[in-house]
């Protein structure tokens, strides 16, 4: 990895406490040349020396999509260069091969984001098989949610992440949600958050920190626990967890003591989980060896699976 540029826009969205569509696309707009002659520069690279261009396809916000897919075709045409369109789900468990070059099929993942909490096995034949999803809420989203109940700023993961390292987990006893199968279900524990804080007429401090420690157990022990189920169903001696979620603290901690005795773990780096260019670039050579580079033009897919 020679570089790895991140422009954040949380600083744009915390004023309205989510994501605003129209100003990210503006945004992605404004900032993405600056931030790819950054990345040439930081890498000490010249045009000449690029290879190809790898871009999101999606899934994520149209608009954004629209901006990275079209840029990248235009630099591929202007410069004669290939580019490689995919899967930005598929990137959080590639990210891993930026730690672990001899990353290879099968292998257990667990995709943690801000619209996502996929459990995917990466088949021998190079696919990748969706075998459990949420049923509700994603992980990032329960997170996000949850800092908004207890009166949290936005980003909300960080931000109870932050919190709970000075509360008790064993607090308040969360339910664990629960759904058929491999999925998950997070709306459940959202809801009982929110009838204890209403329960208590004002917060104290170590209460919020409390409840916020309590949550983010019942998070990490539900998304764990399916981990478990699956290896225990699957024959995968390499689990891999990514997505921005796995930049939390407890999540990490506790998939170290659960996990690592059954397989090779690995979890990325922080900076590598939640959402950077590196990973596309990862995923981007996994895909080109399977299938070579995308015929131009493609478009943007809002909805895109892991393939
Ligand atoms: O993968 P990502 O950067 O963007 C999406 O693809 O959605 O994930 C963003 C999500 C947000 O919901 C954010 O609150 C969550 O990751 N997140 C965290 C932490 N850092 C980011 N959740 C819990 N603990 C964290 N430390
Ligand atoms: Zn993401």
């Amino acid at each position: 990895m020679l570089s790895n540029v991140i422009r954040s826009q949380d600083e744009l969205h915390a004023p309205f406490g989510g994501v605003v569509p129209e100003i990210a696309a503006r945004a992605h707009l404004q900032t993405l040349i600056p931030v790819i002659e950054r990345a040439l520069e930081t890498a000490a690279t010249r045009w000449e020396q690029v290879d190809g261009v790898a871009v999101t396809r999606g899934p994520g916000l149209v608009g954004c999509l629209l901006v990275g897919v079209n840029v990248a075709q235009a630099i591929g045409w202007a410069r004669k260069l290939p580019v490689v369109g995919v899967s930005h789900l598929a990137a959080h468990v590639f990210a891993a091969q930026l730690e672990e070059p001899d990353l290879h099929p099968p292998l257990l993942g667990l995709v943690v984001s801000g619209g996502h909490s996929d459990l995917i096995r990466w088949q021998e034949d190079g696919s990748i098989g969706v075998i459990g999803r949420t049923r509700d809420d994603a992980a990032g989203e329960a997170f996000d949610k949850g800092a908004r109940i207890l009166g949290l700023p936005f980003p909300g993961g960080p931000a109870i992440d932050r919190l709970a390292a000075a509360g008790d987990p064993r607090a308040i006893a969360f339910p664990r949600p629960r759904a058929p199968g491999l999925d998950f279900s997070f709306s459940g524990v959202k809801t009982a958050l929110l009838y204890e804080v209403r329960k208590r007429k004002a917060l104290s401090e170590q209460e919020r920190a409390d409840l916020a420690a309590s949550y983010q157990e019942a998070i990490v022990d539900a998304l764990l626990q399916r981990v478990e189920a699956a290896q225990a169903q699957q024959l995968a001696p390499t689990i891999v967890i990514g997505g921005g979620v796995a930049r939390n603290r407890r999540l990490r901690e506790a998939a170290q003591q659960r996990l690592a005795s059954r397989a090779h773990l690995v979890i990325p780096a922080p900076e590598l989980c939640t959402d950077n260019a590196a990973m596309i670039g990862a995923a981007a050579l996994i895909e080109w060896d399977g299938r070579g580079p995308d015929p131009v033009p493609f478009d943007a897919d809002p909805s895109l699976g892991f393939a």
